[in-house]
């Protein structure tokens, strides 16, 4: 898509601020979001690209500067349940997650409600609405002080890995956006489980943070690729440079071997086999193979339950064909 170059000089190939997470950095963010600029800023699950959600243009340079090639829609995020709930309208079903708060890392797709001030880019123009909450608090706490809901993919170039530092934001995006709100390494380190709603039962819409019994149902593959209902994944995604082997418990000659458990490799998800380091270490992991140059990646075959489904999920979108 092309925007016009006085917008696009408004929005991009600037020098890229790097802010400090507190008082005057978060202050700083929130002036530069309210002034439909992009600010890419720490969740708990992994940085986000942050874009004033009621402002069509801010929104529509988020996918000028990932170069993302379709209007997939975005996440919505805002600081609380009530600001949440005056956009989308949370089913009964989705209540059922809330009640002790909104968990870390659960993005809720509900149907956009009538008036909401979202532009309409967000939401690709569909009837719904993605809607997250974050529990980490400095991302809470630049949500309160813009005041309005932030729209935010993934902030990394599109198809490649997500950004679980500010350092890999930068390394993808540098120039490209306003700020960085510099939190430190995201603690979840994958994006949010996203659950949509059929009836009233919860369907599993992409594999994330926020653990879900391994017996609620999930969209299936052929739905994912066919309705844009779907977290519009598509098969090749969260790309190292390197290409991608999984379920390798013997690497081949010239293989960077990324291990877990027992299977040691030359750098280990989680040497006890924990499945929650595993995830937060997976997409730095994923850096640090693509910042050596490896262009072979053989991963050890991880157990698929629980996180370690979500962990499968990107590696295989990781190990598709390109
Ligand atoms: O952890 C995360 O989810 C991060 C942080 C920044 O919140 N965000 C993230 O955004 O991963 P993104 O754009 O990379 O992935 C969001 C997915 C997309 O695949 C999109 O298709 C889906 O959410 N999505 C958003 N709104 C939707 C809607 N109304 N209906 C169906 N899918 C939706
Ligand atoms: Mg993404």
């Amino acid at each position: 898509m092309g925007l016009q170059p006085e917008t696009r000089r408004q929005f991009m190939n600037q020098g890229t601020e790097r802010l400090k997470a507190d008082g005057p950095g978060v202050a700083r963010a929130a002036e530069l979001l309210r002034a439909g600029r992009l600010v890419a800023f720490p969740t708990e699950t992994v940085y986000g690209l942050g874009a004033d959600a009621t402002n069509g243009k801010a929104v529509a340079a988020v996918y000028e500067a990932k170069g993302r090639p379709t209007f997939n829609p975005l996440i919505v995020h805002v600081s609380s349940i009530e600001k949440a709930r005056k956009i989308g309208d949370i089913p009964k079903a989705g209540e059922a997650f809330l009640d002790g708060g909104w968990p870390e890392g659960l993005t809720v797709v509900v149907p956009l409600r009538a008036g909401a001030s979202i532009a309409s880019l967000v939401t690709a123009g569909l009837p719904s609405v993605g809607l997250r909450v974050p529990a980490l608090a400095i991302a809470k706490e630049l949500l309160h002080a813009v005041g309005r809901p932030v729209a935010a993919p993934s902030a990394n170039p599109s198809g490649l890995i997500s950004p679980t530092t500010a350092d890999h934001v930068l390394r993808g995006l540098d120039g490209r956006i306003a700020a960085v709100l510099d939190g430190g390494a995201t603690t979840a380190g994958l994006e949010s489980t996203i659950i949509g709603f059929s009836g009233d039962a919860p369907v599993v819409l992409r594999e994330g943070a926020f653990e879900v019994p391994d017996s609620m149902p999930r969209q299936t593959a052929a739905k994912q690729t066919n309705e844009v209902q779907a977290p519009g994944q598509m098969t090749s995604h969260y790309a190292p440079k390197g290409t991608v082997r999984t379920n390798v418990v013997a690497p081949r000659p010239g293989e960077w071997h990324l291990g877990f458990g027992d299977v040691q490799g030359n750098v280990s998800l989680s040497p006890n086999g924990d499945l929650a380091e595993a995830a937060a270490r997976l997409f730095a992991c994923l850096h640090e193979a693509d910042a050596r140059g490896a262009m072979r990646i053989a991963v050890a075959p991880i157990p698929d339950t629980g996180l370690g489904r979500a962990i499968n999920d990107r590696l295989a979108r990781a190990a598709a064909p390109r």
